[in-house]
């Protein structure tokens, strides 16, 4: 009874500056130490995640998920680099991460971004809508395996063309 309470009770919210620090925490278990080697850190140091494309899931009061967005530009155009991404051991598989991901899509979306690029395992993401970018056309501030380099339009033919280093915006 307590845990279909529970179930229940999940939402998913924009992130708060209060959630920053249990947001920390859920990266550091799930990715550890190695987290800050990642290419996708080297942009997050010169462009900050933007709070109002990224989103928690609670489970009651618990903060039990992540999904961050940073607004970047490749070759001057604008997209979207979407990470980390994580949810609690204990909550995985049920669906908060595909739904984390949908909601950041759907918030970048109206915003008005129109394509999203994230580093990340293919049989996660391509089931999800997530298609890999040609090889060398995204250029990252660090080693990266291009292979996991993968993008998502938001409006239909974004990614055509674009190429270049990830930059600030
Ligand atoms: C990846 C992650 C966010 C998924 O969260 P989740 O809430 O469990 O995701 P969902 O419930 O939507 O999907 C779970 C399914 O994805 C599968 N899955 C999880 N990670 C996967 C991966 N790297 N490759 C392929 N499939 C994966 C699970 O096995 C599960 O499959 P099933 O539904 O057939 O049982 C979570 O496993 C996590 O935090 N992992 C550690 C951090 C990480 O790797 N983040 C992604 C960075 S690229």
């Amino acid at each position: 009874m307590l845990s279909i309470a529970r179930e229940l009770d999940l939402r998913f919210c924009a992130e708060t500056r209060q959630d920053a620090a249990v947001i920390d925490d859920i990266a550091a278990e799930a990715f550890g130490p190695g987290r800050f080697t990642r290419a996708a850190e080297r942009v997050r140091e010169r462009a900050p995640h933007d709070p109002a494309l990224s989103l928690v899931a609670i489970l009651g009061a618990e903060v039990v998920g992540s999904v961050r967005q940073t607004r970047v530009s490749i070759g001057g155009t604008d997209v979207v680099m979407l990470g980390p991404l994580a949810v609690r051991p204990r909550f995985k598989k049920r669906g908060i991460g595909r739904t984390l991901l949908a909601m950041a899509a759907e918030t970048a979306r109206i915003a008005g971004e129109r394509a999203i690029f994230l580093v990340g395992d293919r049989a996660y993401y391509m089931p999800l809508g997530y298609r890999p970018l040609p090889v060398g056309s995204v250029r990252m501030p660090g080693p990266v395996d291009e292979a996991r380099i993968l993008g998502l339009e938001l409006v239909a033919g974004a990614w055509e063309g674009v190429a270049g280093t990830v930059e600030p915006r």
